[in-house]
């Protein structure tokens, strides 16, 4: 059981730390699965819910979420000191360039690029998106990265109004590292593949276990069904069949 330090409601996304002892370190783009603390579990049987893990060390996790249904409500309103449960790291995770990359973010789909951000090296251009610029989830801890960084906005509030994927002109040779809502990664893995570019895409489908026990977040692909949880969330796009929708 670990304890949440702060939690934090914001324009955008709410933010949540928690203090979580022994942790053994993530991969940029792993996830954990959060759950309510087994005490109020038999009150409310409510399934962890999958949150990538924003930022970490060995004293606190942090995670930005958009709250959507019941279960981010919950987290958004837990207080200092609230119990929860906690299965992490999950999940493949990104792995590192090895030369030039571009990092394309949407809407709660940025939570998942910001270790990537911090660590990749040579610096990788990054192009964040979202509704309105208060959707723009870390915006401030991107800025201090000092890299080459755009922002779209729908409705032009902040940055250039359109779509981040405006904003991606992949070059030959580098990979693009994509996540937020399918049409837009879906938009990034055709531009990549144009341009002779790589392209991992981050999935964010709804999950139940996130260790390959329910099958509930299987997708299929042209090689046969695959698990988001167990063979993701990160994929190769050209592995995935944008045709049927995947
Ligand atoms: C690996 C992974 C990492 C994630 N990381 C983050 C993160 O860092 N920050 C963040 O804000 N969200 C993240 N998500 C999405 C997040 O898990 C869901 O938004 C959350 O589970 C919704 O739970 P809920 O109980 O609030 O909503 P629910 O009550 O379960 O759903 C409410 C509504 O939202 C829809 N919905 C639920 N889940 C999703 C989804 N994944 N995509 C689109 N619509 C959905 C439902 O269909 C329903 O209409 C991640 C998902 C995955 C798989
Ligand atoms: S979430 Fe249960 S198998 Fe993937």
């Amino acid at each position: 059981m670990i304890r949440a330090i702060a939690t934090v409601r914001e324009a955008g996304a709410s933010r949540l730390v928690l203090e979580v002892p022994g942790w053994p370190g993530q991969r940029p783009g792993q996830f954990a699965m959060l759950g309510l603390e087994p005490e109020r579990l038999r009150r409310d049987p409510l399934l962890p819910r999958p949150m990538a893990i924003y930022r970490g060390d060995a004293s606190a996790l942090e995670f930005r979420f958009k709250v959507v249904g019941r279960g981010t409500r919950i987290m958004a309103e837990l207080v200092p000191g609230a119990k929860l449960s906690l299965l992490g790291p999950l999940g493949n995770g990104f792995e590192l360039p090895s030369g030039p990359a571009t990092l394309v973010g949407g809407g709660s789909g940025i939570a998942s690029l910001y270790e990537l951000a911090r660590v990749a090296r040579p610096a990788p251009r990054v192009l964040l998106g979202g509704r309105t610029g208060a959707d723009i989830l870390g915006l401030a801890d991107f800025d201090a990265l000092g890299l080459e960084l755009s922002i779209a906005t729908d409705d032009g509030s902040l940055g250039r109004r359109g779509l981040v994927t405006d904003l991606l002109a992949p070059r030959a040779g580098e990979t693009v590292y994509a996540c937020g809502p399918l049409a837009m990664m879906q938009r990034a893995h055709e531009l990549a593949a144009a341009a002779g570019a790589r392209c991992r895409v981050s999935l964010e489908n709804p999950m139940a276990c996130g260790f390959g026990a329910c099958l509930g977040c299987a997708i299929k692909t042209p090689a046969g069904f695959r698990y988001v949880c167990t063979h993701g969330p990160v994929f190769d796009s050209a592995s995935l069949g944008w045709e049927a929708g995947s």
